[in-house]
């Protein structure tokens, strides 16, 4: 993959900014993009401060259909060609069905899912011109996993799974490989950039998901899984020839998904349940 141009989403922070920094330390070309890249400081300081020449800082808002386009489209111009595609901005939700109106799944669908899939449909023609690229979707356990008060989040990631799972079908005779990647907690600022309903049924449910974003920042603060294990494995699945389908980071994603797999789903509800319960619990 030496020499291999990258495109990565959501770099101004994170897994994002990680996977940047890992790309470009193994030769690839990396287009880093974010919605607002002279905000993007950290990212501004890695190029700066590591001389990280080989990543681009790009302008790009995965909600908008000119921007993924015209984005894409001047990139392919430049390299006149397209190795890989890490589709990783996103963010969540905390809130119970009850308190989150339909407008606030739109939104997290736009962002992590039709974000994707703008993002895949413009990458394609390229690709397939190529006959060649790896399309990296950042899931999460969430994508295999229903988790209480997260719900547009889970319901988009569920469907991000789906996107993938088919788009594999259809490259199935192509040199074009979708794989899936699965962290649990990993310390970013996904916990801090959480969104809110904006009203609340009742003060029991306000009450319940503001202990749920304090509970997860102690595991936030807690978790020793950073970003740079996010990349590493998204590089491990890059420079493989044929990497799996899915890969999980961190320990819990691994142990919660193996059971999954083992148990009935009555079964498995019922650790997922006092999993959540303890989580709710934490001194
Ligand atoms: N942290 C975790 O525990 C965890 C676990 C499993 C999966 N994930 C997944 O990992 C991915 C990265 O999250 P993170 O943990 O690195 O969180 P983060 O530090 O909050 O980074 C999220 C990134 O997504 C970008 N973004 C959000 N909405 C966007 C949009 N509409 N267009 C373009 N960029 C947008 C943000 O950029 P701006 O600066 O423009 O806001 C930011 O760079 C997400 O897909 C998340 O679901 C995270």
């Amino acid at each position: 993959m030496t020499n291999s141009i990258a495109i990565v989403t959501g770099c101004s922070s994170g897994i994002g900014l990680a996977t940047a920094k890992m790309l470009a330390q193994n030769d690839f070309t990396v287009y880093a993009c974010s919605r607002d890249p002279s905000a993007a400081i950290n990212l501004q300081n890695l190029i700066t401060h590591e001389n990280l020449t080989n990543i681009h800082p790009t302008q790009l808002n995965v909600d908008n259909d000119e921007s993924v386009k015209n984005t894409i489209k001047q990139i392919i111009e430049n390299e006149e060609k397209l190795d890989v595609l890490v589709n990783n901005a996103g963010y969540g939700v905390i809130g119970k069905i009850e308190d989150l109106p339909v407008n606030e799944y739109s939104k997290q669908f736009q962002t992590d899912l039709f974000g994707p899939l703008r993002m895949i449909r413009a990458v394609l023609p390229q690709m397939k011109k190529q006959n060649s690229g790896r399309i990296i979707n950042i899931s999460s356990i969430a994508g295999q996993i229903g988790f209480p008060l997260t719900s547009p989040y889970i319901c988009s990631k569920f469907a991000l799974e789906g996107l993938s799972e088919s788009l594999r079908h259809e490259l199935y005779e192509t040199n074009i490989i979708t794989t899936i990647i699965e962290p649990g907690v990993v310390k970013t600022k996904f916990n801090q950039n959480m969104k809110f309903p904006q009203e609340y049924s009742s003060d029991e449910n306000k009450a319940e998901a503001i202990k749920l974003k304090e509970q997860c920042e102690k595991i936030f603060d807690r978790t020793e899984i950073s970003g740079i294990d996010v990349a590493n494995v998204v590089l491990e699945s890059l420079t493989t020839p044929n990497p799996r389908i899915r890969y999980q980071v961190g320990i819990e994603a691994d142990e919660l998904l193996k059971k999954k797999k083992q148990l009935s789903d009555e079964d498995f509800e019922g650790i997922v349940h006092k999993f959540f319960q303890d989580i709710m619990n934490i001194p």
